[in-house]
């Protein structure tokens, strides 16, 4: 079994005085040495300010950043024109939001989104919804974590402009069929537009953006095994030229006089101010590492190290698990009836077992199933067997001392 561990720095260190065992990528990956090495370089060897400087060390980081995003391009299967740099998956929604859908859609439209959504996918379109009517509808989830796509198809109607939907639900790890509702999408009106939110799909598998059917697509570099402060917004071309800016400032104008301003074309429209530069290229640098594993490696890992935890954890009475589907990643949601989530993690803790506990952003999805929230174990890479065995291990102390 593939073993990456010591490829993560952080493995080196114990967490409460016991092994460090890391079930929490879903919220945030770990950094591979690479990682953390190919951002220190950037700093210590020719830091400066990226596109404006003629000196030799400006070229050069601006030649670094700007690789780091053909990388990202050349890995998603897209053209390097496509890809913005925002701060992170949050962002690329809210600046498809206040860009391409505030000018596009007006009193009345409709936005469908789903049940299982992070709030990162809900709120921007609430804010919306105060700033010029839209109508927001849900996809509702069935008892498995399944969509229900019989009521996706009622939902879409004439006034349907955009459907937003989650890769893979970062709460219960079902991944949904993105391609098969883009197309029912399109099928019913080619002008609706397909947001996907890929901040845990990008993680698990090998994605092809360009194969998804959809307009934008939205992730993280955090979750990426890649720094925080940088994230990605893929838009079609045809879209993004036609798009307003986001925000205004240096970097994305042509020109300025006081009178009126140009801007340049897209991707360097959307990303006002001084970028995150040395963000970009760790993420450039999270991308060099996860090839060189290969993406079906480690979703291959993942699955086998799924497998495991759930046989193992089919031996302990009393849990019940959330998103029974087939359709799953490496994440593993489930309450106990002998024992309060808080405490359960409070006690994997001690063990030196990092899990989330609580609603995981997506309160409309606990309140469906009629809980507060879950304790969730998601897997990386370097996760192994023996994370595993302590996770169980240190669960059965947990019920033995709530029970
Ligand atoms: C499915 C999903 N969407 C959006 C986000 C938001 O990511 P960020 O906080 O990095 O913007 C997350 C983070 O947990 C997520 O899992």
């Amino acid at each position: 079994m593939m073993d990456l561990r010591k490829d993560f720095p952080i493995f080196q260190n114990s967490m409460n005085g016991k092994r460090f065992t890391y079930l929490d990528t879903g919220a945030s990956a770990q950094k591979p040495q690479k990682v953390i090495d190919s951002m220190n370089q950037a700093i210590v060897n020719n830091y400066s300010n990226i596109h404006r400087g003629l000196y030799n060390f400006s070229q050069l980081i601006t030649e670094q950043y700007e690789a780091a995003r053909s990388k990202i391009a050349d890995f998603f299967a897209v053209n390097e024109k496509e890809i913005i740099f925002t701060r992170n998956a949050t962002e690329s929604i809210n600046l498809v939001a206040q860009s391409w859908v505030r000018n596009n859609l007006s009193q009345g439209d409709e936005i469908i989104i789903t049940q299982m959504e992070h709030h990162a996918n809900i709120v921007p379109w609430q804010i919306l919804r105060e700033q010029i009517g839209i109508v927001l509808k849900i996809i509702p989830v069935l008892d498995n974590g399944e969509l229900d796509l019989d009521s996706y198809k009622n939902l879409l109607s004439d006034k349907t402009k955009l459907v937003s939907i989650v890769h893979i639900s970062n709460s219960i790890g079902i991944v949904n069929d993105v391609r098969n509702i883009s197309k029912i999408a399109k099928k019913f009106n080619p002008e609706i537009k397909v947001i996907i939110d890929g901040s845990q799909a990008v993680v698990h598998n090998v994605i092809n953006i360009s194969d998804m059917g959809c307009d934008f697509y939205v992730f993280s570099g955090h979750k990426l095994y890649g720094p925080t402060g940088i994230g990605i917004l893929w838009g079609k071309y045809s879209l993004l030229e036609n798009m307003p800016p986001y925000q205004g400032g240096g970097d994305m104008i042509e020109t300025v006089t006081f009178e009126k301003t140009t801007f340049q074309k897209p991707p360097a429209r959307f990303e006002a101010g001084t970028s995150a530069i040395i963000e970009a290229i760790g993420l450039g640098a999270a991308i060099d590492y996860l090839k060189s594993i290969g993406m079906s490696n480690i979703s291959a890992h993942e699955k086998e190290l799924y497998n495991y935890a759930m046989d193992s954890l089919s031996n302990i009475d009393g849990l019940k698990f959330y998103g029974t589907s087939e359709n799953k990643a490496a994440i593993i949601s489930f309450c106990a009836d002998w024992g309060h989530i808080s405490d359960i993690a409070m006690i994997l803790d001690q063990c030196g077992v990092a899990v989330r506990t609580g609603h995981h952003c997506c309160m409309p999805l606990m309140e469906k199933f009629g809980i507060e929230g879950t304790v969730r174990a998601s897997f990386g890479c370097y996760n192994n067997k023996e994370d595993v065995d302590i996770f169980i291990k240190s669960l059965e102390k947990a019920k033995d001392m709530l029970s």
